[in-house]
């Protein structure tokens, strides 16, 4: 017969000498395990006799019951010190000066947006901001869009929800020139601003991302002209992409709120599979410009015989990726890491004219 009490003994210091989770598990498989011994105590209770049964019985049991707890005590308490000294020892200080390859850079729009508005700024322009979800008069009605127009599909609008009482559809706004009206509305000329801000259109392609960046321009002032308009985006551009001259032409184009209306192409080459400006026989369109239509200036209470001013607006990541050469604009906005890394700027050199642009 084994003796019981010693063999209880014998496992109950065994579990207590068990100085890991991988001991404590070899004992629970010595004694409670297939062919263990208590097991095996347990087994051997079908061979008795009744009697034998009734007194060995509770004993094997509370044996069993007794060894179990103790062996899930002894785990428990060797897994927390085991977690413990884990922690312990994949600690990470958070104070530690970030490593200088993980540093964080300046996003690409953002560096074009700043180099714009620095050029901008010396000019005499100031910047002017404006919401991005819209009402239909500021991005449709007051740009002289005629209701109902198919002008207003044309931008591929995203309509928000109708308001459940006036039934109004607000938009995403599809283009920065809803700022000129907040402008000329809460301002008297003279008028000289810029509006760099997000634009949204159903659009996506190597060239479009459902939204993207724009940078709106407007003055006006007494006897402004399209020489005024044709000197200072000439001078913006060439000072953009760091050239002396640009060999520019307006092409005849329409926008509702213009009157003429162009877009500015400048000439390039890009036989090597690159774009070189001033050189070759091809024309690249930079940007969509134009005098402010009449209706315009008389929708914002401006009287058109008094003032008249010109305006332009150009593709802020579309000019980023012509001077910084990169070939598709959808990854702009895919927060990949390594293609900020690889197009990223640097957080330290804010874009100025003095120290140069970028
Ligand atoms: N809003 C026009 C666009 O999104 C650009 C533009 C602005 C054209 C101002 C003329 C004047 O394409």
């Amino acid at each position: 017969m084994t003796d019981l009490p010693q063999l209880e003994l014998d496992l109950i210091n065994a579990i207590g000498g068990a100085t890991t989770v991988a001991e404590v598990e070899a004992v629970r498989v010595n004694a409670l395990g297939k062919t263990g011994v208590i097991s095996g105590l347990l087994k051997g209770m079908g061979a008795m006799s009744p009697d034998e049964r009734r007194e060995q019985g509770p004993m094997i049991n509370g044996l069993r019951d007794r060894v179990a707890s103790a062996i899930a005590d002894r785990k428990a308490e060797l897994e927390a010190a085991e977690l413990d000294a884990r922690l312990l020892s994949e600690k990470v200080d958070l104070t530690l000066p970030a490593r200088p390859r993980r540093k964080g850079g300046v996003h690409p729009t953002m560096q074009v947006m700043d180099e714009m508005v620095a050029i901008f700024a010396s000019m005499g322009f100031a910047v002017a901001e404006g919401p991005d979800i819209e009402d239909d008069f500021h991005n449709f009605t007051a740009l002289n869009f005629p209701p109902k127009h198919p002008a207003r599909e044309m931008h591929d609008t995203f309509f928000l929800k109708p308001d459940p009482e006036t039934g109004e559809r607000k938009v995403l706004r599809t283009h920065t020139s809803p700022v000129q009206v907040r402008t000329m509305m809460s301002q008297q000329p003279p008028i000289r601003i810029i509006a760099p801000g997000r634009t949204f259109r159903k659009d996506s392609d190597a060239t479009h991302t459902p939204m993207f960046h724009q940078v709106e321009g407007l003055v006006i002032d007494r006897d402004i002209h399209m020489g005024h308009l044709k000197t200072t985006l000439q001078t913006f551009i060439a000072r953009f992409f760091e050239l002396d001259t640009v060999d520019a032409r307006f092409r005849p184009h329409h926008f509702p709120f213009t009157e003429p209306s162009a877009e500015m192409d400048i000439r390039c080459d890009r036989s090597g599979g690159q774009i070189k400006f001033n050189e070759g026989t091809d024309w690249l369109e930079i940007l969509g410009c134009g005098m402010v239509h009449p209706n315009v200036l008389r929708s914002c209470g401006i009287d058109p015989d008094e003032y008249q001013g010109f305006a332009f607006g150009m593709g802020v990541d579309r000019l980023g990726m012509l001077k910084y050469g990169m070939p598709d604009l959808r990854p702009m906005f895919e927060a990949d890491v390594r293609w900020l890394a690889h197009y990223g700027f640097s957080a330290f050199s804010s874009p100025n004219p003095a120290s140069g642009l970028s």
